[in-house]
């Protein structure tokens, strides 16, 4: 089955990951590409999107600007663990290629009804652009045939305790998205994290003489360091680009349909999911105090070491 997707990303490492394996993989054919302030400077996920395309030498796709921060909080990057430029230590060459001279949300509203079949949104970033789309063009929204998305979590957070840095960077925007209506599919970060590569596997990588495998093996490799202590901090999973593997082979995740919601109250679990997963009723609903909460589906167990062939395979040739 191909996938017509418009991907909307913060590159970002992983984002780039995911870049990689959505060009490369033959059932995924990218429509747009739109950027969102996020794991660092709009600037730098445009300009990093660009680059990455040049080296997989991807056929033209309009690429677009997005929001440069969320509705509500201040933009709050990730480079201590993506790197200043959201690379890493990566350093690839400017890239020739130009992004369209239209805003993203009017990107994603023309490639949506401009397409035959209904499109799917692949959202790795903040969720920004998709809460303004939906916002400002809500009759897009029956032309959407999913939304998958990176953010939340059924368990812990990374960017606090309790929530996802995704959600937690523009809770409204994620809210915004989970109440649409819309079909949803949560790859949250508790999955995100378990799906981790290995040194000699990273090695393997940084050796290739394919200059793909040898780019996302220095991705997977870089070294943060923690800003309060100094300690090496290891981003050495697939990230991204594990949303994108659930789009082409759901059959290597057990995939459950649970209400989900989102803290959007001020405090220590703003940006937290929480994600139902209680059995038999409970005195909210027995109450009817509960609300009405989207269910959605909430991705949980995968088959590792599958995936993670599924990845490697479809970067080419070691
Ligand atoms: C999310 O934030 C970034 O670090 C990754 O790109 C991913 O989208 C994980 O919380
Ligand atoms: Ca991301």
């Amino acid at each position: 089955m191909r996938h017509r997707v418009l991907l909307d990303v913060d590159t970002g490492r992983d984002d780039a990951l995911a870049l990689m394996f959505a060009v490369l993989h033959p059932d995924i054919e990218i429509r747009a590409i739109t950027c969102v302030e996020g794991n660092t400077g709009l600037e730098n996920v445009v300009s990093n999107t660009l680059k990455i395309l040049d080296l997989l030498d991807a056929p033209p796709i309009p690429v677009a600007l997005g929001a440069r921060r969320p509705l509500i909080e201040p933009p709050r990057d990730a480079s201590w663990i993506h790197g200043v430029t959201g690379l890493g230590d990566v350093e690839l060459p400017v890239s020739a290629r130009e992004p369209e001279q239209i805003h993203a949300v009017e990107l994603m509203r023309r490639s949506i009804l401009d397409s035959g079949t209904p499109l799917t949104i692949v959202a790795l970033g903040p969720m920004t652009n998709i809460a303004l789309l939906l916002r400002t063009h809500p009759e897009v929204s029956d032309r959407i045939g999913r939304i998958i998305f990176m953010g939340g979590s059924a368990t812990i957070g990374n960017a606090t305790p309790v929530a996802e840095f995704n959600f937690w960077h523009d809770p409204e925007s994620a809210h915004i998205v989970l109440t649409s209506g819309i079909p949803l599919t949560m790859y949250g970060w508790d999955l995100l994290w378990s799906i981790k590569t290995s040194t000699p596997q990273i090695a393997e990588l940084q050796a290739s003489s394919n200059p793909i495998r040898e780019v996302a093996g220095r991705l997977l490799g870089f070294e943060a360091s923690d800003p309060s202590n100094g300690a090496k901090v290891l981003y050495n999973c697939i990230g991204d680009a594990g949303t994108l593997c659930v789009l082409v082979a759901p059959e290597l995740y057990d995939i459950v349909r649970w209400p989900v919601q989102l803290v959007l109250a001020a405090g220590p679990a703003r940006g937290q999911t929480l994600v139902d997963r209680r059995a038999i009723p409970g005195e909210d609903s027995v109450h009817d105090v509960a609300g009405d909460v989207p269910v959605i589906e909430v991705v949980g167990a995968a088959r590792n070491a599958q995936i993670l062939a599924l990845f490697f395979d479809t970067l080419g040739e070691a």
